[in-house]
């Protein structure tokens, strides 16, 4: 029998009150707490359904006699999401796709369900199945064994499974579901709860491989409960500008592969493209050199990627003056500002500083720092670098170029762009020889500035 019980559940952090009250004391959001039943299950749903899969009661195993096939993960065929999940969807694993609404979420599980070898049972709770027909149609890969269907109660939904017996689920969208055992509507904390621990279940029982989309809150973290992102093995973060065409899937937690991999894709009027050369793609064709614009060698996850930094320094106009800055942490633009005027003595005080990083792309890597200095300076002096130069060293609060790691990956990179120098700090002896391109080594900023600009 289920025991009902009614609580104050915050929808944006899933945190627990005894009473309403106007603002939640855990994530400080305000209005966000509704009242939902709780109700305690005495047996996992799908279980109930049918015996194909329920599994006798378990040994222990020796880790040594746990023997795995060839072919133990199921590649999507997709070049960038295959290296991001490690190699492919381990059988059984949940993965948790997040991401702006008009990312391309939907856009490019419907492309793995119609490039894989594979039967696909893709689900969505948001679009209607002509809706969808019309999506695919503009895509590539016709799978015959790709069923779509459009379902909200996981009840309808196991069954439905369970009759395919599909090779790989997708899920469009978590928040869409429900379960007719919770009584609360679709997308509140306990039925995504619910609705999730049930499909984990599932997976992990049946060994098929689960998808779920999740929607993410404003501050950009997947909605729901935090617990969702523990429940799951893996959780994908898609990023980038609508306004743009690049798009980064990027690996915020997986029991099965690295962290580090990112997969960078390019949407077109027929779906997300694979990037094969990313620098080449974010650095513009100009052959003139611009004032304010640096180019940095920075490396996101395992992977090189030359970026582009512009700045525009100019006169306030107001008494406060205006720091904007597009894909770099502005927390970290006021800092270097802060090190510029008490370090080397620029009055920027008075100055508006706008900072774009072009490509739309959100950069973490603080080896682009240096890029950062040399675009403000550079147009703060309005003296355009040489288009043959890149940088990369973080800078310290005392002015102090600092070393980064993967030195060598990134003079690579820029080597094989054809650029002529990279400015960094000192460093030992480098491993490999490069031939065409020169190491600069600066320690500080007043030799940094002296360098490039007396
Ligand atoms: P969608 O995949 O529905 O995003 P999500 O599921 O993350 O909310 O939509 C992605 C956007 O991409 C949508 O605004 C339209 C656009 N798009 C293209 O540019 N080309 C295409 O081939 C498709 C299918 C969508
Ligand atoms: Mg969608």
């Amino acid at each position: 029998m289920a025991k009902s019980n009614k609580s104050f559940i915050c929808q944006n952090c899933g945190n627990q009150h005894s009473k309403w009250q106007g603002q939640c004391h855990v994530c400080k959001e305000w209005n966000t707490i509704e009242e939902e039943i709780i109700e305690v299950q005495s047996s996992s749903n799908w279980k109930t359904l049918s015996e194909n899969f329920i599994s006798t009661p378990k040994n222990p195993i020796s880790i040594n006699k746990i023997s795995l096939s060839k072919e133990y993960r199921l590649a999507t065929n997709n070049f960038e999401l295959d290296r991001v999940l490690g190699g492919g969807l381990i059988p059984g694993s949940v993965t948790l796709l997040g991401g702006e609404p008009g990312i391309g979420k939907s856009t490019l599980l419907l492309q793995i369900s119609l490039c894989i070898n594979t039967s696909v049972l893709y689900i969505s709770g948001e679009e209607s199945e002509n809706q969808i027909k019309l999506r695919g149609n503009r895509l590539d890969g016709l799978n015959e064994k790709c069923f779509i269907l459009n379902e909200t109660q996981t009840q309808k939904i196991f069954k439905q499974i369970l009759k395919i017996k599909p090779s790989l689920v997708i899920i469009d969208s978590i928040q869409t579901l429900f379960s007719e055992k919770i009584p609360n509507t679709p997308g509140s904390v306990s039925q995504i709860k619910g609705c999730s621990a049930e499909l984990i279940s599932f997976a992990k029982e049946s060994s098929i491989p689960l998808i779920l989309v999740g929607h993410i809150t404003k501050e950009g973290s997947i909605a729901g409960p935090k617990v969702l992102e523990h429940m799951v093995d893996t959780v994908l973060q898609f990023e980038g500008d609508t306004n743009f065409a690049y798009r980064i899937i990027r690996s915020k937690k997986n029991r099965f592969g690295s962290t580090n991999e990112i997969g960078i894709f390019e949407m077109f009027n027929t779906g997300l493209k694979t990037v094969k050369n990313p620098s080449k793609l974010l650095l513009s064709n100009l052959d003139i050199s611009l004032s304010g614009h640096a180019i940095a060698a920075s490396i996101e996850g395992v992977r090189p990627l030359m970026i582009e930094v512009q700045a525009l320094v100019s006169s306030a106009v107001y008494g406060t003056p205006q720091r904007s800055s597009t894909g770099f942490n502005s927390k970290r633009l006021n800092m270097i500002l802060a090190i510029l005027e008490k370090r080397a003595g620029f009055k920027l005080a008075s100055k508006d500083v706008f900072l774009n990083i072009t490509g739309g792309l959100n950069i973490e890597d603080p080896s682009i720092d240096l890029a950062v200095v040399c675009s403000i300076l550079s147009s703060y002096h309005d003296i355009p670098l040489p288009r043959n130069i890149c940088f990369a060293a973080e800078i310290g609060l005392s002015g102090e170029l600092r070393s980064i790691p993967q030195l060598e990956r990134r003079i690579g990179e820029a080597e094989k762009l054809g650029f002529k120098s990279l400015l960094t700090t000192e460093v030992d002896i480098l491993n490999n020889e490069f031939n065409s391109i020169k190491i600069i080594q600066l320690n500080k900023l007043e030799d940094l500035i002296s360098y490039l600009f007396s």
